[in-house]
């Protein structure tokens, strides 16, 4: 795996918006921004400011990557309606501008000789994993997509994942498309016909947790690329740590906008999060110690 941190020069870019159009529930978004996209790879994001010059709404938002063309320096992002922010943003006509820094954060490592792959996408986090099957399959890998979502209309990618990948899977929570369950209930058959050595997720982190562990049970490796809040995006707020197991065997509170979002699904202390909350295992480096544990 190739999976060191790139040395990825990052920009802060007025970009234009070419294009805003509707994909099922989300927008897809066309950004003029030549320096984020020259050196993006899959599974990198970006931050986006919002709200405009008077906006009370001081942090930034973050978006994983759908694709970008280098050659025509556009980058593309795939938004839900979720909050202020991303309203104001899907709100924009083409010819806005748009605050954009990028790329950050670590992309999906790529096997160094082609093998069996698998990625697995929930909802719009299925954005960045076209591009990156493109890649896998250039390189001559086996690639197959399993797209989740809890309805028909929050499936991303499912067509061009088609014209893509060897095979698409899809599961729908309510079967309004697909098989009807998680995409957990789907992957060890996938896994197993595929052979796979390698899986890729994107997606909410109970479905991060259920791949890494499938991945496990068939002993293959697992990259994952998690979507913990983030506030600054660029390593200097804290908001987005979490517990981490190192190479040395000790876990560590690591930043996932910068050490992240890609980490082995093996190494991440799973339990710590809990109702949207990541808490801080008794055993991690510079752990509190609890009241009355022998300090003077
Ligand atoms: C790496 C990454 C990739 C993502 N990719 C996508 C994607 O491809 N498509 C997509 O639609 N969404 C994506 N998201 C989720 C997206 O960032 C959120 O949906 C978006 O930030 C919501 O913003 P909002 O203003 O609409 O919602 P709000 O709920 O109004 O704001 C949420 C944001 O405000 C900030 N914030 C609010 N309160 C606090 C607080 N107390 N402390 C710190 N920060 C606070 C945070 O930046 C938080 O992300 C991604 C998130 C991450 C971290
Ligand atoms: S979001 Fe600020 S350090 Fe990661």
């Amino acid at each position: 795996m190739s999976g060191e941190v790139p040395d990825t020069p990052v920009a802060q870019v007025a970009a234009r918006l070419l294009s805003n159009e509707p994909v099922g529930a989300y927008r897809h978004l066309v950004l003029d921004a030549a320096a984020v996209a020259a050196p993006a790879r899959p599974g990198q994001f970006v931050a986006v400011a919002v709200g405009g010059d008077d906006t009370a709404h001081l942090l930034r938002r973050c978006f994983s990557i759908h694709r970008v063309d280098p050659a025509a320096g556009t980058v593309e992002l795939v938004v839900a309606d979720a909050g202020a922010g991303t309203h104001w943003l899907v709100g924009l006509r083409p010819g806005a501008a748009v605050d954009v820094v990028g790329p950050l954060g670590t992309p999906f490592p790529l096997p160094d000789e082609p093998t069996g792959c698998v990625l697995v996408g929930g909802g719009y986090g299925s954005a960045p994993l076209g591009w990156l099957a493109e890649q896998l399959r250039a390189a001559g890998s086996h690639v197959e997509l399993v797209l989740g979502a809890a309805t028909a209309d929050r499936l991303f990618g499912v067509e061009a994942g088609r014209r893509t990948a060897d095979a698409v899977s899809v599961t729908t929570d309510d079967g309004s498309a697909g098989t009807k369950g998680w995409v957990s209930d789907v992957l060890p058959e996938v896994i197993g016909r595929s052979s796979a050595t390698t899986l890729y997720a994107c997606g909410p982190m109970a479905m991060l947790r259920s791949v890494t562990d499938v991945a496990a049970a068939h002993r293959a490796v697992a990259h994952v690329a998690v979507e913990e809040a983030m506030a600054c995006g660029i390593g200097i707020c804290m908001t987005c740590v979490m517990p981490v197991v190192q190479d040395d065997g000790q876990t560590k509170m690591v930043r996932s906008c910068l050490e992240g979002p890609v980490f082995r699904g093996d190494a991440v202390r799973w339990e710590a999060f809990a109702d949207g909350r990541c808490a801080v295992p008794a055993d991690a480096v510079g752990a509190p110690v609890a009241a009355g544990g022998g300090g003077h």
